[in-house]
């Protein structure tokens, strides 16, 4: 049941395949993706020059995720504000970020959307914040909008908006009245139960899900005794979350697909086997972060790597395996391990 009706009407609509579709491309919340990578936000700047590398195609991606971006520009955290870990990377980078007037009026011109869908990630201390910057996308090329909401709320102590599904659904609601662009929400996997957070965010209005964000983490410097991150602690990403953000995705789906609502499955994905096992288990498209870091060009593997095995399975289309997990008696869930 969706609380709004003020939403595209394809918004919403879960894993189809669009019309003429090569096997990679889709419809997600009524745009055309030519394939269900995702950039994902922070990895890629605003895209202007990552989208310039050589043998980078916006063809390879069927949408690119810019910076999180807040109503005033912010400069962000102290240094360090990346640290590698054996499988990851932890970055607290403090949402540095020109403001939404700059993003709109001088980044967004810069952008090719003829071959791409470009994704604006809000962010906000306020709800007020957070509103402001929706409605001013909302007037601009973008083609969605994914709010972060893993931003910690001022008014509130500083606690983050997402680890709280009455405040994640205050914000989801107070976006959706600004605009009719899809509104897609990512949820942070630092809460007990997202699978109650993803069906509050849904009733509030957001059209699609991003699952998940960072995990927090620490590291100390052992000679100095002192946190290696400037912000003492940091989003871990990378190999080393995708188990977790695999689960989630799986929690998540659960909910979602009764609403029909599609999720960007996203955390630690380096290749197409990784890529197919968040698509199996209920995302229609798949984000690509930390990976980008080391190649800048992987899209491409993993874009071949999944159309190699739809040819395998007798597939035409990626979306014909979205949420198409077997789970048997033998092979229930269980909350307990071990
Ligand atoms: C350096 C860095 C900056 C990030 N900045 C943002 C951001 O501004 N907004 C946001 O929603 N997520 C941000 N993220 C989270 C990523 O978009 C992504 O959800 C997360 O890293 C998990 O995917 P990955 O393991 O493929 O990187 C950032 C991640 C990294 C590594």
């Amino acid at each position: 049941m969706r609380a709004m009706a003020t939403l595209k009407p394809d918004a919403g609509r879960i894993s189809r395949a669009a019309p003429g579709a090569t096997p990679l491309g889709l419809k997600f919340c009524g745009l055309d993706f030519a394939s269900p990578i995702v950039l994902l936000s922070g990895c890629v700047g605003f895209g202007e020059e990552y989208t310039r590398i050589e043998g980078f195609s916006n063809r390879d991606a069927g949408a690119i995720v810019l910076k999180g971006t807040t109503g005033k520009a912010r400069l962000g955290n102290a240094p360090h504000r990346v640290y590698e870990t054996p499988a990851g990377m932890l970055n607290a980078i403090g949402l540095q970020n020109p403001g939404v007037e700059h993003v709109v009026e001088s980044i967004l011109p810069q952008l090719d959307f003829s071959e791409t869908r470009f994704i604006a990630n809000v962010s906000g201390s306020t709800i007020e914040e957070y509103v402001e910057v929706t409605r001013r996308f909302d007037q601009s090329p973008i083609d969605a909008i994914e709010i972060n909401i893993s931003c910690p709320n001022v008014k509130e102590g500083g606690v983050a908006f997402g680890n709280y599904p009455d405040m994640s659904a205050q914000v989801v609601a107070a976006c959706r009245r600004v605009t009719q662009k899809p509104l897609i929400t990512k949820l942070s996997p630092n809460q007990t139960d997202i699978g109650e957070n993803a069906r509050r965010c849904i009733e509030a209005g957001s059209d699609a899900l991003s699952v998940i964000n960072t995990i927090m983490g620490m590291a100390i410097d052992v000679a100095t005794r002192r946190p290696f991150l400037g912000n003492v602690q940091g989003g871990l990403s990378g190999p080393a979350i995708r188990p977790i953000a695999l689960l989630k995705v799986h929690q998540v789906y659960e909910v979602a697909r009764a609403h029909g609502v599609p999720i960007i499955g996203q955390g630690g994905i380096t290749s197409a086997n990784d890529a197919l096992e968040f698509i199996i288990a209920g995302a229609t498209a798949v984000g690509v972060g930390t990976a980008l870091f080391y190649d800048p060009l992987i899209c491409r593997s993993i874009n071949e790597g999944i159309a190699e095995y739809l040819r395998s399975q007798g597939l035409a289309n990626v979306t014909e395996l979205v949420g198409s997990l077997r789970v048997t008696n033998e092979t229930q869930d269980c909350a307990i391990s071990g």
